[in-house]
């Protein structure tokens, strides 16, 4: 299926079950300039907009992201690309390679290739036009051919990318395999009030767990096409990532008849909070933040990781799902996609593992370890 950023819009107005003057839609027009003064964050869950905008009046000090990520089936390709709202100094270090964006609206593409050689892209822009529709969202980086959509019900995501001037051009479509959570819980079980973020600042929403993936990207006149296991999510807060978070573990993966997200995190005060996610031929076992645990294993396996340490070997992840059954999961590198020497490393990997006692199945997954 190809589609357009207007097509997908207008499809998603047209199929959508209620009336247009009834259908929940936010639009928002975020100017790439910092406020001075007090940022306001939505760390709780509303009725609609999982996925739209997360912090008003954008400081040096509060982030808004929009994350995508595709690692091929047979291990050989990745793609990560983040719509950024923030600017550098509500981060990390060496976040834009050390380049300050001129505006706070932006976007970075990385892609590796089965050689082992990485491409980086990306834009910015002055405005990012953000509509909300449900619980989905569009996104334009205005006048740079960079852009998503979904429909409202968040079952397919498309990013469109149109910009001959730095060579990239192409889409990548995400058709969602796995229903959308929080930290804690589906968003369908989600009522409002209730809290989004990891600790007091820190949130999370998964719009799409896993989906079935393409990308068809050409690159200066390169094509770039695979398919495999999708991921999109959103991270905010009103303050810096150090200051919201000390660490965590994350990543997303296939294993057999399962596919599973975890989401290990450290607060600042030693606390570890974790999220289970765990889907078993279509239906949902876990969906919360208990029974999830994330360790390094092989070798420089510190828990928990600091700030400049060296990476690990691998992890091991322990995930319970209701009945008492517990996945042990082994991950396994295959490739460093992305890092920042201290405090992030990105891998693709092979999982392996399945129930204690059970059948073992492996299969691929995409995950990180930062350390502020
Ligand atoms: C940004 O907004 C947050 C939340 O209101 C506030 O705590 C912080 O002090 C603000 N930062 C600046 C630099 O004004
Ligand atoms: C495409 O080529 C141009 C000119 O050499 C270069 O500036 C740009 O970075 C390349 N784009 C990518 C994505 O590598
Ligand atoms: C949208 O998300 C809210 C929670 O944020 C949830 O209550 C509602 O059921 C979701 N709606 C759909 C259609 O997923
Ligand atoms: C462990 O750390 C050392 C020192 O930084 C590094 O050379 C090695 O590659 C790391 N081990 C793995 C498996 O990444
Ligand atoms: C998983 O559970 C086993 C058995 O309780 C335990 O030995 C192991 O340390 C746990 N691993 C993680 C990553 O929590
Ligand atoms: C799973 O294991 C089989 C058999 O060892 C292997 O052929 C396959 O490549 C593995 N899959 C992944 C995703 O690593």
């Amino acid at each position: 299926m190809r589609l357009s950023f207007l097509s997908l819009l207008s499809s998603a107005l047209a199929t959508s079950a209620v009336s247009l003057t009834s259908l929940p839609i936010t639009f928002s027009d975020i100017s790439g300039t910092l406020v001075n003064g007090p940022s306001t964050a939505q760390l709780t869950a509303q009725t609609w907009g999982l996925d739209g905008p997360k912090v008003a009046n954008l400081n040096s000090t509060s982030f808004d992201w929009w994350y995508y990520d595709v690692v091929s089936s047979a291990l050989d390709y990745s793609l990560v690309l983040v719509f950024w709202h923030a600017a550098p100094s509500g981060l990390w270090a060496n976040v834009a390679g050390g380049a300050q964006p001129p505006t706070t609206v932006w976007s970075s593409l990385v892609v590796t290739l089965p050689d082992g050689s990485t491409v980086q892209s990306g834009t910015v822009a002055e405005e990012l036009i953000v509509l909300a529709t449900e619980n989905g969202s569009s996104g334009t980086l205005s006048g740079t051919g960079w852009s998503w959509a979904s429909l409202p019900d968040m079952s397919l995501y498309e990013i469109v990318i149109d910009a001959p001037d730095v060579g990239v051009q192409g889409t990548i479509t995400l058709q969602s395999t796995s229903p959308a959570h929080y930290p804690c819980a589906l968003a369908s079980a989600a009522k409002p009030g209730d809290s989004i973020a990891f600790g007091e600042f820190f949130g999370w929403a998964n719009a799409v767990p896993d989906a079935n993936a393409v990308v068809d990207l050409t690159i200066n006149g390169t094509k770039v096409a695979f398919s495999g296991s999708g991921y999109h999510d959103k991270n905010w807060a009103p303050v810096p990532t150090q200051d919201a978070i000390k660490a965590w573990y994350w990543g997303h993966g296939r294993l057999g008849r399962l596919n599973v997200v975890w989401f290990d995190v450290v607060l600042n005060d030693g606390t570890e909070q974790s999220s289970n996610y765990v889907v078993q031929d279509g239906k949902v076992l876990a969906a919360s933040c208990s029974g999830a645990s994330v360790r390094p294993t092989v070798s420089n396996a510190t828990f928990p990781p600091l700030h400049g340490g060296a990476p690990p070997g691998g992890f091991a992840i322990n995930m319970t799902v209701p009945g008492g059954h517990t996945l042990q999961i082994d991950v396994a590198h295959t490739t460093v996609i992305a890092g920042e020497e201290g405090t992030f490393y990105r891998w693709i990997g092979e999982l392996s593992g399945g129930y204690v006692g059970g059948a073992k199945w492996n299969g691929t997954a995409l995950y990180e370890q930062f350390a502020f």
